[in-house]
């Protein structure tokens, strides 16, 4: 169950950056470029938030079953001057919470605005946050904190 869970989290990984970096270009673009809100933009910007809350249902399932936070915990004295398992433990966590967090007002706030460049701003705003937030908390290939594989087989 856990390497699958780990595979799936890290497969999924791609679809929140790919959905949220498009919603970023389209929403910039709506904006700027004083675009109408159609569907595509809609849909877009659900497809983003959905895409975040299926990561963060697999976030808090793999939290509870992953050996490297279960060691953060029972030893979390030792285990917070740990590079690697804090981050797992606490960092990426709370930062990925926060980020689904900012992501979920920002797409409601969005939902309720009546023009097109509000709604845009609004999304344009608020993902912006989120995904600097998120982009950072990932543990890529190239991060300083941690780093794990860009794909890791099932
Ligand atoms: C959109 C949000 C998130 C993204 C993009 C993301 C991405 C990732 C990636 C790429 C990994 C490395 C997978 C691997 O080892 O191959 C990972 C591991 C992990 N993530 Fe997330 N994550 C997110 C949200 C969360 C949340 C909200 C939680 C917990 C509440 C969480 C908990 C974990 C845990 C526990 C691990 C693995 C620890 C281990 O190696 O045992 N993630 N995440």
């Amino acid at each position: 169950m856990y390497p699958f869970l780990l595979a799936l989290h890290s497969l999924v990984r791609w679809l929140v950056v790919i959905t949220l970096v498009a919603s970023l270009f389209n929403a910039y673009r709506g904006w700027l470029q004083a675009r109408p809100f159609g569907a595509g933009s809609k849909q877009l910007r659900i497809a983003t938030v959905t895409a975040a809350h299926i990561q963060l249902v697999l976030g808090i399932c793999l939290y509870f079953i992953s050996p490297l936070v279960h060691y953060f915990l029972q030893h979390f004295g030792e285990a917070v001057k740990m590079r690697e398992i804090r981050f797992f433990g606490m960092e990426h966590s709370s930062m990925m919470l926060l980020s689904i967090i900012l992501l979920t007002i920002g797409s409601a706030k969005a939902k309720r605005k009546t023009s097109a460049r509000e709604q845009y701003k609004t999304i344009a705003i608020w993902y912006s946050i989120a995904f600097v937030i998120l982009f950072f908390s990932i543990p890529w290939g190239f991060s300083p904190l941690t780093h794990r594989p860009y794909y890791r087989p099932f």
